[in-house]
C-alpha cells in the first residue's frame, strides 16, 4: 500500500514509517519538523509541511495517491496543554479536521489515529479496557478523545474507516537503525532517567506517597518497535472491517517509576541521584493497559516486554546517535 504517515519524523512516526518499510509498503512523511527531525525520514520521502496548511495538504493529495493516512501530528505536552489549550486544540483536532477534509475530498477512506490513554483520565479499575470512561484531565487528553469522536461522525456520515491506538507509554529505540526518542523539552521518563545518567545531573522524581507498593507513580511501557507493528496489523484490519474501532496499546504490566530507575541503573551501571518533586497536579498513581482487544482482534502479541530490554535499547540509541 501507498501510505502518508503524518508526523513521521517524530519518535513513534519514524518507527511506524521503518515498519512499514519492513513490510514492503510505500512511505511519504508528512511533517512541519515542529519537534521531529529529517535525521529520522529514514524510509520515503519527507514532504515539510503543516497540517494546519489547508492549501498544502490539498495538493499533497492531490500530486499522490494514498491508500491510507496514519495520522501522529500532535502537540503533546500535557502541562503545556493546560497553558495553551487553544494552541492545542488548533494544532490537535483542527489539524486532523484539515487532514481528514483533505482524505475526503480526494477518496481516502482509511485512517489509523495516535491517541492516547489520556483519554480516560482518573482510572476506576485496576486495569483499563477500552470502554472505560472517558473524562480527560488536560486539553491534551481532550484533543484526543474529541478527534475519536469526529472520527465515529465521519464513518456514519461519509465511510471513513479509523483505528483509534490508545498508546500507553512509548519507550526504547530502533536504535540498531539510528532512530529513537528526542523530545525537547523531554517528559518521558525513560529518555529522562537516561540523559541524567549521562550527565550526572539529579533526576526529578514528583511524587513518592502514591498507593502503590513503593509509593511512586506506575505506567505501562510498550516497546516503539511494537506499538509501531501495531499500526501494519491496524491497516489490514480495517480492509477487512470497516468502521470505526479503537484498540489500547501497552503491554499490561506496570512498573513504577523507581522500578524504571533502578532498571536503568542496572543496565547502565551508573547511579542515579534522585532529586524529589511534588506530585504533579492530574497524574494518575497508576495506568496499566488491558491490551486484550488489540490481541484478538489485530492478531497484537507485542514481542520486546522485557523493561530491561527496552531500557537497554534506549540507552545504546542515546549513547550512540541521539540526534
Ligand atoms: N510518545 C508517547 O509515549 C505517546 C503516548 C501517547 C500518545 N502519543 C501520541 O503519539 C503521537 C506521536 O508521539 P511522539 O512521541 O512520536 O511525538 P513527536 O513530537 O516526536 O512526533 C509528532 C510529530 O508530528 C509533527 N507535527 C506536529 N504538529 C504538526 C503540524 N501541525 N503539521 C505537521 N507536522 C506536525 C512533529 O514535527 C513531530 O514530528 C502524538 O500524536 C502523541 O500525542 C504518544
Amino acid at each position: 500500500m501507498n501510505i502518508l504517515v503524518c508526523g513521521g519524523a517524530g519518535y513513534v512516526g519514524a518507527h511506524v514509517a521503518r515498519e512499514l518499510h519492513l513490510r514492503h509498503h510505500k512511505v511519504t512523511v508528512l511533517d512541519n519538523l515542529s519537534t521531529g527531525h529529517r535525521e529520522a525520514v529514514r524510509w520515503g520521502q519527507l514532504i515539510q509541511a503543516d497540517i494546519l496548511d489547508t492549501n498544502a495538504l490539498d495538493s499533497v493529495f492531490r500530486e499522490n495517491t494514498f491508500d491510507a493516512v496514519i495520522h501522529l501530528c500532535a502537540r503533546s505536552i500535557v502541562s503545556d496543554s493546560t497553558t495553551d489549550p487553544y494552541g492545542y486544540y488548533l494544532n490537535n483536532v483542527q489539524g486532523t479536521l484539515n487532514v481528514l477534509r483533505s482524505m475526503r475530498a480526494n477518496g481516502v477512506g482509511k485512517f489509523v489515529f495516535s491517541s492516547s490513554a489520556a483519554v480516560y483520565g482518573q482510572p476506576i479499575s485496576d486495569v483499563i479496557h477500552e470502554d472505560h470512561p472517558k473524562n480527560p484531565l488536560s486539553p491534551y487528553g481532550s484533543s484526543k478523545w474529541m478527534v475519536e469522536q469526529m472520527l465515529a461522525d465521519a464513518w456514519s456520515a461519509y465511510g471513513l474507516s479509523s483505528a483509534s491506538l490508545r498508546y500507553f507509554n512509548a519507550a526504547g529505540a530502533a536504535h540498531q537503525d539510528g532512530i529513537g526518542e528526542s523530545h525537547d523539552p523531554e517528559t518521558h521518563l525513560i529518555p529522562n532517567v537516561l540523559r541524567s545518567l549521562l550527565a550526572g545531573t539529579p533526576l526529578n522524581v514528583f511524587g513518592n506517597g502514591y498507593p502503590t507498593p513503593d509509593g511512586t507513580c506506575v505506567r505501562d511501557y510498550v516497546h516503539v518497535e511494537d506499538l509501531a507493528s501495531a499500526h501494519v496489523l491496524a491497516l489490514n484490519y480495517l480492509d477487512q472491517n470497516q468502521g470505526t474501532h479503537a484498540f489500547n496499546l501497552g503491554s499490561g504490566t506496570g512498573f513504577s517509576v523507581m522500578d524504571v530507575i533502578r532498571t536503568a541503573e542496572r543496565v547502565t551501571g551508573r547511579q542515579a541521584r534522585i532529586s524529589p518533586r511534588e506530585p504533579r497536579a492530574g497524574d494518575p498513581a497508576r495506568l496499566v493497559a488491558s491490551n486484550l482487544l488489540a490481541r484478538t482482534r489485530l492478531g497484537w502479541n507485542p514481542s520486546q516486554q522485557d523493561l530491561d530490554e527496552i531500557v537497554l535499547s534506549a540507552w545504546r540509541w542515546h549513547q550512540d546517535t541521539a540526534y
